[in-house]
């Protein structure tokens, strides 16, 4: 016999004993349905398995998982069957109300799938649009075009992963700017999610792998007043109404450059252990386009300007449903996943 013909075999006595096993409604008929089927003589399983040893070594074990898992179907029927007939003989198979309830599983999206989304439809009112690049990314890309001297100590800040001497796991959104001014002429305006990677410990604030979404704006005349308003925009649509502040910070990309904070979603301002006493949460990296990454693609730096922001909608998430922790956005753990998934 061929293994086909075998597992053929079984599949049809599988679906022949359960219509069996349904069609007894005394206990005597149940007993005879199961000597029929698994009956240490006669049984038509037993006579199957006869064939097992004509089967090719190989296939013995697969052939033989098989055998269990049709059995342990039988039994679970002979059982049902057996205590619906002793409750009183159930005719209606159909309908019986001693079967155990099925579970209905719901897909939901991830809560940083959420936020993502969510951010996108903010900035393609404003004239957004998405784009994409790779997560394996050349030092050109992720460091040099971004004005990143080669031994400038900024790259520290980025404990970056390497694939090999010249190919890296990005460690920031930043390169679909670059990647972006490359394929397109001003004006630009384009939003950019992804996956990036650095090398950190995992624990209540950092993922070795986290999404971020960078935001790049290029056109004629344009300064750090509209930044500041479609940032300030963008988190009371948000977060609704919002206190927000800019800070001055650094990155060698932009000049100058700012952080946004939005007011501490769990105290409200008066300061508590998740804004480290604060009154505030930081939201956003943004700053002007240095004119050298505008030069590193060929744009006219004398006729464009540009900005561009930074966040982590990992970091939106937690400060959306108050998590205490970022391991829990990435463990994919059911039971925490149902309780807010969107
Ligand atoms: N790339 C920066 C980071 O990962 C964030 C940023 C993006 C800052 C764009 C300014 C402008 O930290």
């Amino acid at each position: 016999m061929t293994i086909d013909e075998f597992l053929g075999a079984l599949d049809a006595l599988d679906a022949s004993a359960l219509a069996l096993i349904a069609s007894a409604s005394t206990p005597a008929e149940l007993e005879l349905a199961r000597n029929r089927v698994i009956g240490r003589k006669s049984g038509e399983l037993g006579a199957i398995m006869k064939a097992l040893p004509s089967l090719a070594p190989e296939e013995r074990r697969g052939a033989g998982a098989a055998v269990n898992r049709v059995k342990s179907v039988i039994e679970a029927a002979l059982a049902l069957r057996a205590s619906a007939v002793a409750a009183g003989g159930v005719i209606d198979s159909a309908r019986d109300l001693t079967m155990p309830a099925r579970r209905q599983w719901k897909g939901g999206r991830h809560p940083v799938t959420v936020v993502i989304e969510e951010v996108e439809e903010i900035f393609r009112e404003l004239g957004f649009t998405t784009a994409l690049g790779p997560e394996a990314e050349t030092e050109w890309y992720n460091f040099s075009a971004l004005n990143f001297p080669s031994d400038h100590p900024a790259m520290e800040m980025h404990d970056t992963l390497y694939l090999g001497d010249d190919t890296l796991l990005r460690t920031h959104t930043s390169p679909v700017q670059i990647r972006t001014m490359q394929r397109y002429p001003p004006p630009i305006r384009i939003l950019a999610p992804g996956n990036v990677y650095r090398r950190d410990f995992f624990d209540a604030s950092h993922a070795p792998m986290f999404a971020q979404i960078e935001g790049l704006a290029v056109d004629e005349g344009i300064g750090f007043v509209d930044l500041k308003a479609t940032l300030t925009h963008f988190a009371n649509r948000f977060f609704g109404a919002t206190k927000t502040r800019f800070r001055p910070s650094y990155f060698p990309f932009t000049e100058p450059s700012a952080e946004m904070d939005v007011e501490c979603r769990i105290c409200h301002g008066s300061g508590c252990s998740s804004c480290k006493n604060t009154g505030w949460m930081e939201i956003f990296g943004s700053g002007m386009v240095h004119p050298r990454v505008l030069e590193a693609v060929g744009v006219d730096a004398e006729r464009y300007t540009g900005w561009a922001f930074g966040m982590g909608p990992a970091r939106a998430a937690m400060l959306r449903y108050g998590l205490p922790d970022i391991r829990l956005l990435y463990d994919s753990d059911m039971r925490f996943l149902e309780q807010i998934a969107g």
